[in-house]
């Protein structure tokens, strides 16, 4: 009877609209600025004479690297980072093992003291670096491993510190697939650079590059497209669409709209809303699982429960009792109440994985758009459910007391309740309480009590 033609476009819509997402953010993804700061330039311009040296901006950290090929497999390196605060260190180095990463690098660490000075080392980077160990100056004098020398730092009157040196790589390093290493820490004490953070970007920051081509491939590169398309995916999967087959189904069920479509477009909605979100908690946990280094943990326990609860709200497709058995109304209520609670949990879920993009504020911005629109369109339609209700509970009133009917109060709900006692959504802690309109307000209450005009 319904005809699903005219809810094609619905179907397609968000899916549609999800790809044309990625597809951009793909393109945007694809070609990194990988422009040098012109200070930067100049700096290490002015250092190394007549050859102007190659120049790339690193991955991570707002870090820049600059290098040149002598003879002999010998390379000038220049790296800078921004120290803002007059304490802090900046290191870069390569790692002669299998894949770019910490433990192993032979690393040139520049250190800024608060004192102003400014001193270089090299150190050699261990396993007991990376649990804690002191991490003290170390010669490189063998011939097996990579010599440095013509060590350098200075900075510009400005928080930009550079440090160079001349490498000379032994064989077992090739300049064709370099794998290196860079690092920004803010605490040192004299010579010694103390634990760097470990946000994403610190945890980013290797790369494997062909110095002949300037390319680099950087080991997180695909990973950062996969998490794009994870955040994507959840927040419009989970954190858009099914808020918005929430509000169709609280609002056009019977109370201030009634359409036979609501059951079939909220289904709809949810369905193509659990799909995307199911897709994108995929993602997270190949990518969770991708990475040996950190673990999210919150933002993981969050995202396995999130999906648990929210497949077995699917369930409920199924697994639904008949409209007019005597339990149906407590499973409605579990249903409504399941359904609020999820909400505001995906939304701090959200926040949750929008911290570790920090510090990019873009995704924070479109997801608090996204809440302030769920938000407006909840607000609208509860004013013009209790405008409707108060409405109509005058006029049963007065045409009560017409009729001189005996009781009071009409079949409206009079559950109590004043508006916005729950009516707004109150229900997140996150800002926009996920748009969730929070436990039923009183016009509702007797849709949560009542074995409701169910499905078809
Ligand atoms: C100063 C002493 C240092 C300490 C105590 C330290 C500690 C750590 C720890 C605990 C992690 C793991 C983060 C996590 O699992 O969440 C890590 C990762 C990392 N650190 Fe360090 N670090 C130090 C110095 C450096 C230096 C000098 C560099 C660069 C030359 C560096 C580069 C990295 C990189 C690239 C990672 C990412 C994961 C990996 O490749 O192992 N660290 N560090
Ligand atoms: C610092 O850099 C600016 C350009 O950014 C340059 O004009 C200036 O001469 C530099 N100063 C020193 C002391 O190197
Ligand atoms: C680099 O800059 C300094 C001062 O900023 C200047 O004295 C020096 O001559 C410059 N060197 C080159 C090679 O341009
Ligand atoms: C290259 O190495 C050879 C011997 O290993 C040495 O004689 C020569 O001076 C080196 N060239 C440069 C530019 O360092
Ligand atoms: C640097 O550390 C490695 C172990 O990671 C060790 O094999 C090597 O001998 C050390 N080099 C120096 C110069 O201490
Ligand atoms: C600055 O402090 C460091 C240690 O914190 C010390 O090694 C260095 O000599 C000091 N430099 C000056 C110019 O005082």
């Amino acid at each position: 009877m319904y005809s699903s033609n005219c809810l094609k476009p619905l179907l397609i819509f968000p899916i549609l609209a999800t790809l044309c997402l990625l597809s951009s953010t793909t393109t945007s993804t694809a070609q990194p600025s990988t422009q040098c700061s012109e200070q930067f330039e100049l700096m290490i311009t002015n250092r190394s004479g007549k050859n102007k040296p190659k120049c790339q901006k690193l991955t991570t950290l707002n870090a820049e690297f600059g290098w040149t090929i002598l003879k002999n497999k010998s390379i000038d390196v220049f790296f800078g980072a921004w120290l803002d605060n007059d304490e802090g260190w900046l290191a870069w180095g390569v790692n002669p093992g299998k894949r770019p990463q910490m433990i192993g690098t032979r690393a040139i660490i520049g250190i800024k003291n608060p004192n102003g000075s400014l001193i270089v080392n090299t150190y050699n980077i261990t396993g007991g670096t990376k649990l804690g160990c002191q991490l003290l100056p170390t010669e490189f004098h063998d011939n097996d491993d990579v010599l440095f020398s013509n060590m350098k730092i200075f900075t510009n009157n400005t928080d930009l510190v550079v440090i160079s040196a001349t490498i000379t790589l032994p064989s077992k390093y090739s300049i064709l697939d370099l794998h290196h290493v860079w690092q920004v820490g803010d605490e040192a004490d004299g010579n010694e650079p103390k634990k760097h953070p470990t946000a994403l970007q610190n945890v980013d920051s290797t790369e494997t590059i062909n110095l002949d081509s300037g390319e680099g491939h950087s080991v997180g590169q695909h990973r950062r497209h996969l998490r794009t398309v994870h955040g994507i995916l959840n927040i419009v999967g989970w954190g858009t669409l099914l808020p918005l087959g929430v509000i169709v189904a609280r609002y056009f069920r019977k109370f201030p709209f009634e359409s036979p479509y609501w059951f079939l477009v909220h289904i709809y909605i949810q369905t193509i809303g659990y799909t995307l979100g199911t897709i994108g908690w995929a993602i997270g946990l190949v990518l969770g699982h991708s990475s040996r280094y950190y673990t999210f943990r919150i933002h993981r326990i969050l995202a396995i429960f999130i999906f648990t609860f929210t497949s077995l709200q699917m369930l409920a497709l199924r697994l639904k009792p008949e409209a007019k058995d005597e339990y149906r109304k407590y499973w409605d209520m579990y249903h409504h109440f399941l359904g609020y609670a999820l909400l505001a949990l995906i939304s701090v879920n959200i926040f949750q994985g929008i911290g570790i993009f920090k510090p990019d504020k873009t995704w924070k911005w479109a997801y608090i758009g996204v809440l302030g629109a769920l938000a407006s369109i909840t607000l609208g339609f509860e004013i013009y459910t209790w405008v409707k209700f108060l409405r109509k509970k005058k006029k049963d009133k007065d045409t009560t007391k017409q009729a001189a009917g005996a009781q009071g109060g009409g079949g409206a709900p009079s559950a109590g309740g004043a508006p916005g006692g729950g009516g707004a959504p109150s229900a997140g802690g996150a800002p926009g309480g996920g748009g969730a309109p929070g436990g039923g307000g009183a016009p509702h209450s007797d849709d949560l009590l009542s074995p409701a005009g169910g499905p078809p």
